[in-house]
């Protein structure tokens, strides 16, 4: 190459160099580390080098681009575009050769390393890097003279044109390997796990379909999984299906101890696991109509327990302290072997737990929200029947978790239960008059809109979910209907008739179906258990703060469907997560499920978080005195000692507080005993 070669300047990466005339573009993109896609090694039939060339003048880049700048389209370009149809201005960059100076840009779609976009603006997207690749070569035939076996011909072509290092090859590919390279008529195509350089599948020919991986989130109520092509990174179809462990438990701790109490029990819900795991995998397949055998690599997150269950381990010492895992570290294991009927050769990968109590779901929010990379110290919520909690930045990472208990999902609520269409969700109550207003899940509408009977009319009002209980009590706070210390007010201190006497305390009637008469209503009860679970997670955060050493953090980031759905106002009205400007108070959605999709997506992501897990400092809240101090303060509406100052400068807060349960029962008597 000379100073009077053509110049060559790739977009967006800047890079360039001088090439001979006559050069593909393809092969001047390999030579200078552009990142331009191949899968037929510039054979012009698998379309992946599209590149874009541009023409005119460019003087940031300082060249003037002729219109004959690349070689004429050719008849290789013509094919393909008869069949498939080239995008207007697109060229196959393994066919267009160099003629002069010329810029070309590489689409997003024709880069190998193509960031798969993130919906949400504040998070990064994910570069691809799978495990698995395919790759087409042209084998030499057999040779009297040259006696060397198929598989080594096979190994030699893929190392000469793709400079992969020497593979082997898994072995159900030796079962058929000899059949296809003769039905390929010596060309095919391989499915190459690069982790491991191990052929995992060959076709005869070119393979003009995909490869595809799966990100599940294997949680204790729901499994949920999202197919994912290994090729573009998208989300080919996404399902998701009740754990059928759930009928030896609700909970964690029961399907611990139908394990302890059953001999056999553990081996029970493995196999149940499993089945639910191949139904949920029949699904997504069926939903992206394709065969379950294009799937050759599945990551896995859950907390420890599903953890061990689904790897066959007995959860026994999860059920007592010290909460000892048989081992915390990441699983790379054939699917196989944990019954999964996927390609036969298909791996597995399993996050790494962070402890006993903090799994390999927090794992995976760790991955997506990526708390060790923030500048600003951000604390990491992933509310269920156990929050997980993560507080960092740059400089460490805290992690901890702490029993909240089902209450935030509906449970142990008199009125509760989990969302679905006719659970109220939304919640205002009018500070002056005490009426309250509401919306149900299913319907747009507000419970004093005209027509809202009759949009409900199908389902009616159910019950409260999660993030319905939240705001009924944070309203009820403000409102001046419940006190600090969480007591409701009788009908005299409280100015409502909807406040009624129910036991030895008051409840708060949100609801009366005009129809049927049912009435849905808050009890003081229900006030106690989300108190006690805010509190749990309120104390769970303010340990880690504590242990940083910092009275405030920056932002809060809520993970979880739960967290989805939790207004953030409400939240800190209670006192659930620390005091924050309410801006700061973001949703990341299912992080845990997004974080096994990275994983899937991009392998250095798996070293990067077994690292970033090996640097977390985990706190055990059981044995912390400061953890029991914070979860009594905590335990007030929305604290006893800590001020709030951010939220106080957003909402009025009463402070009169009402007569204690007995007394109000008292009160309650002497009514009773005034009416009769
Ligand atoms: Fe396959 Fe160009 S590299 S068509």
């Amino acid at each position: 190459m000379s100073d009077k070669d053509p110049l060559v300047i790739f977009t967006p990466s800047g890079k360039r160099g001088r090439f001979t005339v006559g050069t593909p573009i393809l092969t001047a993109a390999r030579q200078l580390g552009v990142d331009l896609d191949s899968v037929c090694g510039g054979r012009g039939i698998c379309s992946k080098c599209q590149v874009t060339p541009s023409y005119g003048e460019f003087p940031k880049h300082g060249v003037t681009v002729a219109e004959t700048a690349l070689s004429e389209w050719n008849a290789v370009e013509q094919r393909y575009d008869d069949k498939r149809g080239l995008p207007k201005g697109r060229r196959l960059g393994c066919q267009a050769t160099v003629q002069s100076d010329i810029v070309i840009d590489v689409p997003a779609e024709s880069q190998v390393h193509k960031q798969v976009v993130r919906k949400r603006a504040e998070v990064r997207d994910i570069t691809l890097n799978p495990s698995t690749r395919i790759y087409y070569v042209e084998v030499q035939e057999p040779d009297m003279h040259d006696p060397s076996g198929d598989l080594e011909r096979l190994v030699a072509a893929l190392r000469k044109d793709w400079e992969l290092p020497d593979l082997t090859a898994d072995l159900s590919v030796f079962k058929t390997l000899q059949e296809t390279l003769r039905k390929g008529e010596w060309k095919v195509t391989c499915a190459v796990n690069l982790l491991e350089n191990r052929i995992m599948h060959i076709w005869p020919g070119f393979y003009e379909g995909s490869i595809y991986g799966l990100a599940v989130d294997l949680g204790s109520t729901t499994i949920a999984g999202h197919l994912c092509d290994l090729q573009t990174g998208e989300v080919v179809a996404s399902s998701g299906l009740m754990n059928p462990q759930i009928r030896f438990g609700e909970d964690l701790m029961s399907r611990v101890s139908y394990s302890m109490m059953n001999p056999g029990g553990d081996a029970e819900m493995t196999a149940s696991v499993r089945e639910g795991m191949n139904q949920l995998f029949d699904a997504v397949a069926e939903e992206a109509g394709i065969d379950k055998t294009l799937i050759v690599d599945a990551v896995f997150v859950c907390n420890p327990v599903m953890h061990h269950l689904f790897l066959g381990i007995d959860p026994f010492e999860l059920g007592q302290a010290p909460f000892a895992l048989a081992t915390s570290d990441a699983f790379s294991l054939k699917a196989k072997d944990l019954d999964l009927n996927l390609h036969p050769e298909a791996r597995t990968y399993i996050l790494p737990c962070i402890a006993g109590h903090v799994g390999a779901d927090a794992a995976a929010v760790a991955l997506s929200e990526a708390p060790n990379k923030s500048e600003d110290l951000v604390l990491v919520v992933d509310v269920g029947t156990n929050a997980e909690i993560l507080l960092g930045n740059t400089e460490k990472v805290l992690a901890c978790s702490s029993p909240t208990g089902p209450a935030f999902e509906g449970a142990q609520i008199s009125s509760g239960q989990r969302a679905a269409p006719g659970a109220i969700e939304r919640v205002e109550i009018d500070p002056v008059t005490k009426e309250p207003r509401f919306r149900v899940i299913g319907s747009e509408l507000w419970s004093d809109d005209p027509g809202f009977l009759e949009a409900i009319a199908g389902t009616g009002v159910t019950g409260i979910c999660g993030s319905g209980i939240i705001e009924v009590i944070a309203e009820m706070r403000l409102a001046g209907i419940v006190d600090g210390p969480g007591l409701i007010g009788s009908p005299e201190q409280t100015g409502t008739e909807r406040c009624f006497l129910d036991g030895r305390t008051y409840a708060y009637k949100l609801w009366e179906d005009p129809e049927t008469g049912q009435v849905i209503s808050v009890t003081n009860p229900d006030i106690r258990a989300i108190q006690m679970a805010k509190a749990a997670l309120y104390s769970g955060a303010r340990l880690l703060m504590d242990k940083f050493g910092v009275d405030a953090v920056d932002r809060v980031v809520l993970a979880g469907a739960f967290g989805a759905h939790i207004s953030p106002k409400h939240a800190m009205v209670l006192g659930m997560i620390p005091d924050a400007p309410l801006d700061k108070v973001t949703s990341a959605g299912n992080a845990a499920g997004t974080g096994a999709r990275i994983a899937l997506l991009n392998t250095e992501a798996r070293a990067e978080i077994e690292d970033t897990v090996h640097k977390i400092h985990k706190i055990e809240t059981a044995i912390e005195p400061r953890f029991q101090e914070h979860f009594v303060n905590a335990s007030n509406i929305p604290n006893s000692v800590e001020p709030f100052p951010i939220l106080n400068s957003v909402v009025t807060l009463p402070t009169e507080t009402f007569n204690t349960g007995s007394e109000a029962a008292h009160q309650g008597g002497r009514r009773r005993r005034r009416r009769s």
